[in-house]
């Protein structure tokens, strides 16, 4: 989407087509930064501290140096000038393996003009295997699971093939079709008044949007189960939904091509829309 602004630590807002990464940037060369996305409601980013202290620690998982999150605060608020409505990226980069300092930056960018009619719509996912058991995700931290790092080809390659196969989005699968979440969004299902969701034992990312959703949840009349649960429970529950910072709640009506409940997107992802909405003007 169309760049809004850039600002870079350091220096300050900058034109949006002037470099800021040199060719030797271990983000470039190996994958190897840490990034966030969040939305700015009305001129306010929503959870910036909770955004930044995930940077802070998917940064540490990735042995680069701790990021200044008094300065990444400083020049976000200092870019915000005139910025109603955006999509935030925050990126921390350790800079050239050999020499140089780290790099840290914010994008913003106009939100995608599709959510809505998709939202109106419902998503169609697709399940895909990783085959790596659940338990090797939260165990193995090599494996990086719950670390938003830019290592996310193999996140973009699904959403591809979710595309190839005429999906809007996919899903991962754990080993023995366990439940994992999206390429970009965790998953979540209703059963009655109950709202399912893998628990971080999985080694998902702790969504920032499935927070407020465990926290929201309870005074919508829903009560929240975090667990290991498989690809048929999925299949089977009344309604289903993913949560992320950009796209919100969006309901996911299709799965495999087989019709979640009735096929048409359900009550506690539009309560919750409304709720996240409402908690983002009024923060
Ligand atoms: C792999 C993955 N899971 C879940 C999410 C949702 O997280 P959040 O609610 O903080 O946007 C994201 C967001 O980008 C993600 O990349």
């Amino acid at each position: 989407m169309p760049t809004l602004a850039l600002a870079v630590l350091g220096r300050g807002l900058v034109d949006p087509a002037e470099p800021v990464l040199r060719a030797d940037d271990e983000a470039l060369l190996r994958g190897r930064a840490a990034f966030e996305t969040t939305r700015v409601y009305a001129g306010k980013p929503f959870r910036l501290d909770e955004h930044l202290a995930r940077l802070a620690a998917s940064a540490a998982r990735i042995e680069l140096p701790e990021p200044d999150l008094g300065a990444f605060r400083d020049l976000v608020a200092a870019a915000l000038a005139g910025i109603e409505d955006a999509s935030l990226r925050l990126v921390w980069t350790p800079g050239p393996s050999e020499e140089g300092d780290p790099v840290g930056f914010a994008i913003f960018s106009e939100v995608p003009d599709d959510h809505e009619p998709l939202r109106a719509r419902g998503m169609s996912v697709v399940s895909l295997p990783i085959g790596v058991p659940y338990e090797l995700r939260a165990k193995a931290p090599w494996i990086l699971g719950g670390v938003k790092s830019t290592s996310y080809a193999v996140n973009m390659a699904a959403t591809a093939e979710a595309k190839r196969r005429g999906a809007d989005d996919a899903i991962f699968l754990a080993a023995d079709e366990v439940v994992l979440e999206g390429p970009t969004t965790n998953i979540w299902w209703r059963c009655g008044q109950t709202l399912f969701t893998p628990s971080l034992d999985t080694g998902i990312l702790a969504g920032i949007i499935r927070g407020f959703v465990i926290e929201a949840a309870p005074a919508l009349g829903y009560e929240v189960a975090e667990g290991v649960y498989t690809r048929s429970e999925l299949a089977a529950a009344e309604e289903a939904f993913t949560s992320s910072s950009v796209r919100e709640l969006m309901p996911a009506v299709l799965l495999d091509g087989a019709p979640i409940g009735d096929g048409r997107p359900g009550p506690a992802a539009a309560a919750l829309e409304q709720a996240l909405r409402r908690a983002a003007l009024e923060a």
